[in-house]
Parts: structure tokens; C-alpha cells; sequence
């Protein structure tokens, strides 16, 4: 398991001072969203690089357009030097072949993740636009995913076994509405402990709050490491 560390706060500033904080840990990713991205753009990804150049960086920024479109900023990513991004999995079986073809020209390619069902969605809102339940859908998701050559998916932490079950252990599962210790869930719906997430086999907790709010952010990085 690999702590992933959303980078959410509103600064360039502010995000450079906690990768700077917890420059001591080697193995950890960064997670660089949309806010962050484009408002920084790609010096923001140099600049937490010179921090520490065994960060690893997830670029969130959940690609959804036509295949050739897609396959483009795949392309333009993976020479970002990235190691990690994602797209929609409702992006279709056509899309996935593209991205994953045009990538494999790359030695290093980053690793690319598959949205299945945002976290956003009750079960209601969801089935009025994918016609399934989000359980079914994101294994569904999952298994398109798998066979047409993606590395994993994002998903949440209490998808992540069956996710597995239904596709290989190696294929990663990538799960944000962690709270480590049990800490508030704020706007998240269903939220799972370290605990909980090991045993679901998750390969990546994304956490930002409950890191970025604590008073001290390293020796919360610490205690989740050591949980971890
Ligand atoms: O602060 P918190 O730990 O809740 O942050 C979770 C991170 O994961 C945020 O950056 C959020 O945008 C992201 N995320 C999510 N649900 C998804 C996809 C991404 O919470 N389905």
C-alpha cells in the first residue's frame, strides 16, 4: 500500500510548503488536481520534483473526450514525466485501447487509472445516468478497464476487493474517502478507516484533509506510515 497525498490546498505556496514538510518520506505520492494543475501547470509538477525527485506524482485529471483526443493528452502527459494519471472509464473500451496503444511507445509510461463511479454520486443520480447500480457499474468499469490493458482503477475503498476478485490482484485499486484514524468524514459519503482499506486490499489511500488540516501534517504522514 502507497500513501497518496492530495495536494487540495488553494495555493501553489501552500501545497509547495507541505511537499516540503514531508520531504523526509521517500515513498509517497502526490496527488496534483485539477485546481492545482491548472493553476500551476506543469512548474508546480517541476517544482515538487526539486522537493524530492522520488516523489511520485498522480495527475488527476480525469480525461473524458473523443478516443483521439484522449490518446493526445495521454501522449502530453507522459512527457510531463508524471508517473500516474487517470481517465473516465465511461470514456468507452475504444478510448482505453487508444490511450493505452499510444502510451506504448513509452519506456516509463505513467500508469493509467480508470474512473469508475464518482464518489459524489448517491445511488440514485448515479442509476439515472448509468442505468446500473454504482457497485455493479464500477465492477463492470473495472473489468473494461482490465481488458484493455489499464493499470487499475479509482474506485471506492469498499469496491476494491470485489474489484479484485473480478479482475487480477496486481490490478490497482486507487481509493480517496479514506480517513485514516477515523477522523471526520466532512462532505465524503462513505468513508474507510487504514484499517478497513488494508483489508480491502486497497493499493492507494488518497488523503488530503485529514493530513493537510492536522496541526502537524508530518507526524501524520508518520502515524499513517507506520499504520500502513
Ligand atoms: O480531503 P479528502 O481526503 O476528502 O480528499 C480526497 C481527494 O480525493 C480530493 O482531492 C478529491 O477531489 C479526490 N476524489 C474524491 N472522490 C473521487 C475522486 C477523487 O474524493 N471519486
Amino acid at each position: 500500500m502507497k500513501l497518496c497525498v492530495a495536494l487540495d490546498l488553494p495555493s501553489a505556496k501552500e501545497n509547495l510548503e507541505l511537499a516540503e514538510s514531508l520531504k523526509s518520506y521517500d515513498n509517497i505520492w502526490m496527488k496534483v488536481g485539477f485546481r492545482a494543475y491548472i493553476r500551476d501547470g506543469k512548474p508546480f509538477i517541476e517544482a515538487l520534483k526539486k522537493i524530492n525527485q522520488n516523489f511520485k506524482i498522480f495527475l488527476d485529471m480525469k480525461l473524458y473526450d473523443i478516443p483521439n483526443t484522449m490518446a493526445d493528452a495521454s501522449e502530453e502527459i507522459a512527457k510531463l514525466g508524471v508517473d500516474m494519471f487517470n481517465i473516465h472509464a465511461s470514456s468507452g473500451a475504444v478510448a482505453m485501447k487508444t490511450v493505452m496503444k499510444r502510451l506504448s511507445t513509452y519506456e516509463n509510461r505513467p500508469l493509467v487509472l480508470a474512473v469508475t463511479a464518482l464518489t459524489s454520486f448517491d445511488e440514485d443520480s448515479f442509476s439515472s445516468i448509468y442505468g446500473e447500480s454504482i457497485g455493479e457499474k464500477a465492477k463492470e468499469f473495472a473489468k473494461m478497464s482490465y481488458e484493455n490493458g489499464l493499470d487499475g482503477v479509482v474506485c471506492s475503498a469498499f469496491e476494491s476487493r470485489a474489484i479484485k476478485e473480478a479482475t487480477s490482484d496486481s490490478f490497482l485499486t486507487l481509493c480517496p474517502a479514506i480517513r485514516p484514524f477515523g477522523e471526520d468524514a466532512e462532505d465524503q459519503q462513505r468513508v474507510a478507516t487504514l484499517e478497513l482499506a488494508k483489508k480491502e486490499m486497497v493499493d492507494f489511500p488518497v488523503i488530503g484533509r485529514p493530513i493537510y488540516r492536522d496541526i502537524n501534517p508530518k507526524e501524520k504522514v508518520k502515524r499513517i506510515l507506520e499504520a500502513i
